[in-house]
């Protein structure tokens, strides 16, 4: 690979223009939360999730092109659980994607409201597309993955301890628990989804879970390292976030030094798991390694 970056942001602009394909229109009555949707979703972010899912789906010999409503129900679910992360009750935060959140752009209500939509919507899309895929039952396999990833197991599971234990000093265990859950759980459900729609056995789609549960993991103590050295300018959304809420991070259980060189291990970690598949795919390795650094 000449250049990952420009690599990067040639596949970035790709993911995007996937992502607004299926944003719904927003000429009806109840507009407003079709506006509310579209606001949070069209603002931007890494994009991590949709791209990792067609990453992998590549890995294992599909054409992306086949997977596309399905990088955009990974889209929308992260952005719905980023818009209930920002509410009053939540994490109660100002700003996301260099813009005001949506509640407070919006209304609690609304905020609320496209919240769910956005859940609902994904889940809209992914059945339809299970009609036009051309092998129905790996899309079903797939958004059961993506359904239970994102539940009471998965993502709303970690967000649940994540809230309950405001205010104490965790361990190391419950907090890896939290953020396997919370962040992992999606990141694995993209990666696993990926393989599983272009054919991957299940022994494959364990390993990739493995290794994507890794990069989550990373991924969030990265987050946690950035909300406490990192500017609201660089990141899109307030810094010191989680001190403003009490929230034990690697960050106060270590120090940031510490939970960097932790970020690094379990990424290096996950690169030797998803190299072991023996399946290519110099972008995607490229892609873990720049996370560990990744500023934003
Ligand atoms: C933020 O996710 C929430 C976490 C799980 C840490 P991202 O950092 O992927 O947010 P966007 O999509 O780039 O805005
Ligand atoms: C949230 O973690 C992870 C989600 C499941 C939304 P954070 O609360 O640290 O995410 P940010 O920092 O607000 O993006
Ligand atoms: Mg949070
Ligand atoms: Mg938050
Ligand atoms: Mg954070």
């Amino acid at each position: 690979m000449k250049n990952f970056s420009e690599e990067l942001e040639k596949r970035i602009k790709w993911v995007e223009s996937v992502i607004e394909e299926f944003l719904p229109n927003e000429d009806t009555k109840q507009k407003i939360v079709m506006e509310a949707m579209n606001y949070s979703v069209r603002a931007g972010g890494k994009r991590l999730r949709p791209l990792l899912l067609s990453e992998m789906s590549e890995m294992f010999g599909m054409d992306k092109e086949n997977v596309k409503p399905f990088m955009a129900v990974m889209e929308y679910i992260h952005t719905y659980s980023l818009v209930h992360d920002d509410l009053p009750a939540m994490d109660n935060d100002e700003y996301r994607r260099g813009r005001k959140t949506t509640h407070k752009q919006f209304g609690e209500a609304i905020g609320i409201l496209a919240g769910d939509a956005l859940l609902n919507y994904a889940f809209e899309t992914g059945i339809n597309a299970i009609l036009t895929f051309e092998y129905p039952k790996r899309a079903v396999a797939a958004l059961a993955v993506i359904a239970s990833k994102s539940g009471i197991y998965g993502m709303i599971g970690g967000q649940t301890v994540d809230i309950i234990s405001e205010g104490k000093q965790l361990d190391k265990d419950t907090l890896d628990y939290i953020n396997e859950l919370k962040t992992g759980a999606l990141i694995e459900a993209s990666m696993m989804a990926g393989a599983i729609l272009a054919g991957a056995d299940e022994e494959e789609i364990f390993t990739i879970e493995r290794a994507a549960s890794k990069i989550g993991q990373a991924f969030q103590i990265q987050d946690d390292v950035l909300d406490v050295i990192s500017t609201t300018k660089e990141l899109g959304k307030p810094v010191h976030s989680d001190e403003k809420n009490c929230k034990s991070t690697y960050v106060n259980l270590m120090d940031v030094e510490k939970a960097k060189d932790e970020v690094k291990r379990l990424s290096d970690e996950a690169v030797l798991e998803l190299k072991s598949l023996k399946r290519e795919n110099q972008f995607l390795f490229k892609l873990i390694e720049w996370l560990i650094n990744r500023t934003k």
